[in-house]
């Protein structure tokens, strides 16, 4: 932990890249994977880069590198598991949390898994959507939260204000949020949250079609993928108000539209429209929504309003490229991973940083 009133110059989202993944990996798989793989962050973050390129099967001799992280990381997630499977203490068989399995929720599914005859390499290869589910979205999502929170004047101060009273500082020097209150009564923070998702999030859910569907005059023939993107509707006039375009980034934007009536009382207000299902859905929609999109709320405001409570930040406006060349402009949306969820960002935020709790 960084010394109390100490300022260090850092590459914001690098740093949160980092401590985001340990603290969330920790919480889900426990320590001893970090023991066990000691350049993790590393492997991971690697595997990462590589994952929309794996993912849509491009063949292994176009993106080696790729397969090569890919390959890595499925061999620390097979080293964590079998040491797993040795290190219990079956004294511990039942707890809630422990430094081996982790949570109780990945050694009651390697249970499940491992009855229904899936293998001990089957079972270290189901652990890696989880582990990236819990980190590959919402770490950007978080990033992109407190690089807005620092390019907005007054709105740190403002956050600090909000969120304060749902933390505690205990004696031990350690620092407790109570999240059920925090997420549900920061009108800010949670406004600031969803106009992060709706501005930063490219998602694509895919259906096959089981008959053929019409669709404005054209045949879509069954059995065939359709995509949906979130990105056109959440980028779309439907949300332009004035002063405040669809391209901009307004954190009141989900306080402020939806006190706005309609001219024509008959009509549906702009909030109304906007938030249709089929204009806001970064999560999905239907039977296969994103089952983890109340998990990822609470990951990213806790991990921002820690960010909040916890350092003082000093924001002079240097932008760094991924190499670490300064930038002069900031930092966009990283537009050609287009469809993979909250995208990642071509410039680094370089801050002065100070932990103040
Ligand atoms: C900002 C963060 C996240 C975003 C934007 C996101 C987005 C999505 C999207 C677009 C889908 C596909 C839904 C569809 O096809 O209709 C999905 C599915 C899924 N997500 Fe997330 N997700 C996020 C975080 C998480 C987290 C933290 C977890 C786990 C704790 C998670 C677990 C899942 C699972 C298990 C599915 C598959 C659901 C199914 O097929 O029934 N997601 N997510």
């Amino acid at each position: 932990m960084a010394p109390l009133e100490k300022s260090i110059s850092i590459s914001l989202y690098d740093f949160l890249k980092k401590k985001m993944f340990v603290a969330s990996t920790i919480s889900l798989v426990g320590t001893e994977t970090f023991r066990l793989n000691p350049g993790l962050v590393k492997t991971y973050w690697d595997f990462d880069d590589g994952f929309l390129m794996t993912a849509i099967g491009l063949p292994k001799v176009l993106i080696p590198k790729q397969y090569a992280a890919l390959d890595r990381m499925l061999q620390a997630s097979k080293r964590w598991i079998d040491s797993a499977y040795s290190q219990l203490d079956p004294k511990e068989s039942d707890a809630e949390w422990e430094g081996n399995f982790g949570s109780k929720f990945i050694r009651k599914m390697t249970e499940v898994l491992a009855e229904s005859g899936v293998s001990r390499e089957g079972q270290a290869v189901a652990m890696l959507p989880l582990i990236w589910a819990i980190n590959s979205n919402a770490i950007p999502c978080a990033g992109w939260m407190i690089f807005e929170i620092l390019k907005h004047p007054g709105l740190f101060q403002r956050l600090r204000e909000e969120v304060s009273p749902f933390m505690t500082s205990e004696s031990t020097g350690k620092t407790r949020f109570y999240i059920p209150n925090l997420v549900f009564n920061s009108p800010l923070l949670t406004s600031l949250y969803l106009e992060t998702i709706r501005t930063c999030t490219s998602s694509s859910p895919t259906r096959r079609l089981m008959q053929d569907l019409e669709v404005d005059g054209y045949i879509l023939k069954k059995d065939n993928h359709i995509m949906a993107s979130s990105w056109i509707p959440a980028h779309s006039t439907i949300w332009d108000v004035p002063g405040h375009p669809a391209n901009s980034f307004w954190p009141e934007r989900f306080i402020e539209m939806p006190k706005m009536k309609p001219k024509d009382p008959e009509e549906k207000s702009a909030d109304e429209i906007a938030m249709r299902p089929e204009n806001f859905f970064p999560y999905g929609g239907g039977n296969v929504v994103c089952s983890g999109r109340f998990f990822a709320k609470q990951e990213i405001m806790t991990a921002v309003a820690l960010l909040v409570m916890k350092f003082d930040f000093d924001f002079e406006g240097g932008w760094v490229t991924k190499d670490g060349k300064t930038s002069e402009r900031g930092a966009k949306c990283n537009e050609s991973l287009a469809g993979s969820g909250v995208l990642t960002r071509d410039r680094d935020m370089v801050v002065k940083m100070k932990r103040v709790r």
